[in-house]
């Protein structure tokens, strides 16, 4: 029986995707490339990586960049620390280690941004290294080949899958080998309907011979996540509208919202005093939502954006309304309306940002 890398990089040769960052001859583009891919698909990242190296070409353009201007090439990825800690390292890397990433696996993972899983990608595809790495796609692979039956998002399973990924690993090529790994998850070794059928490793995986497929990996119960109703107000004057800047550190740290309020209760009657508490800003609601009491302002409906992040989801609603006092609060800005898409922001406050224009 051939070995389980040698079938696997015979089927990579043959089947691999064309990707921008693949034998890309700077270690930068395959760091950029492994940050964006976690957590998100790597159709959606592609046309994100291109515009990302065009605005950022070098570690050196991305350090001295500003965190707007970064924040905006990443916005519709998610998990914007993602991006601030890219910016964050980029500038380490100049100040520490002369503008190049370093190939010493304790100085990369010593990077804001960077843990085992990119260390062990950027080792092994940038530098060449015989380092294993685990990211979604490798850890279902090797779940079923060896048919790892306990929890694969526990410390224990977790343990095992690392010693796994680095067992055979083939000397000189661990970087097609990992990434087969990752494109053997991504094509054939998919989540549900696995494509056994078609799999170069069918006759070597344990899961297949036993019917388990389906049931690897093994995950923990995951936990309901809770929704949270926020309310935002909507305040337009002479072509501009009032926005607010998160903090720079947590959710969406530094992006641009509409000031708003976490809601108990019916959201237009809490508005105004939960915005008061938030924020200190008071506002009169104008249209409570309704077609009607929206036209009757000249304004269109706007509606109820919702979307789910990580360990919670969101429902906003946003109300048209007009300010009765402002606070001085150096995170509110007049924007103009012809500007709102120069101010990063997440995908719900841009759902509202794109109702209003
Ligand atoms: N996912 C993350 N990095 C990848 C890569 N280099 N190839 C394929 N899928 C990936």
């Amino acid at each position: 029986m051939p070995r389980l890398s040698t079938l696997l990089l015979g089927w990579y040769k043959a089947s691999k995707r064309a990707l921008p960052w693949r034998d890309h001859p700077d270690p930068y583009a395959v760091w950029v490339s492994e940050i964006m891919c976690q957590q998100t698909r790597v159709e959606t990242v592609v046309p994100y990586f291109e515009k990302w190296m065009k605005q950022f070409p070098s570690v050196k353009a991305l350090a001295s960049a500003s965190e707007r201007d970064v924040l905006a090439v990443w916005e519709g990825l998610g998990y914007y620390s993602r991006a601030r800690n890219l910016r964050r390292a980029a500038k380490i890397v100049v100040e520490k280690f002369g503008g190049r990433l370093p190939s010493n696996l304790e100085d990369l993972r010593s990077l804001p941004g960077i843990g085992r899983y990119t260390v062990g990608a950027i080792a092994s595809l940038a530098f060449k290294m015989d380092e294993p790495t685990l990211d979604g796609n490798i850890r279902r692979v090797f779940s079923r080949l060896f048919d790892v039956k306990g929890y694969a998002d526990s410390p224990g399973g977790e343990k095992i899958l690392w010693a796994l990924a680095g067992e055979n690993l083939p000397k000189g090529r661990a970087g097609d080998y990992n990434q087969a790994l990752m494109d053997l998850g991504a094509m054939v070794c998919l989540p549900k309907n696995p494509r056994c059928s078609i799999c170069p490793l069918k006759n070597l995986c344990k899961a297949q011979r036993n019917g388990t497929q389906e049931m690897r990996p093994t995950m923990k119960p995951k936990k309901r996540i809770p929704t949270y109703v926020h309310a935002a107000a909507v305040i337009v004057e002479r072509g501009r509208v009032l926005l607010s800047q998160r903090p720079a550190d947590g959710l969406l740290g530094g992006m641009w919202e509409f000031p708003n309020a976490r809601i108990d209760g019916d959201p237009a009657r809490e508005l105004v005093k939960a915005l008061r508490g938030a924020t200190r800003l008071k506002v009169r609601v104008e249209a409570r939502g309704g077609r009607s009491q929206a036209s009757a302002h000249g304004r269109r409906e706007l509606g109820t954006v919702s979307h789910a992040y990580s360990h919670f989801r969101v429902a906003v609603y946003p109300f048209w309304c007009e300010k009765v006092e402002i606070p001085k609060d150096k995170n509110l800005k007049w924007v103009k309306l012809k500007d709102l898409e120069d101010y990063p922001m997440g995908k719900v406050e841009r759902q509202i940002a794109r109702q209003i224009k």
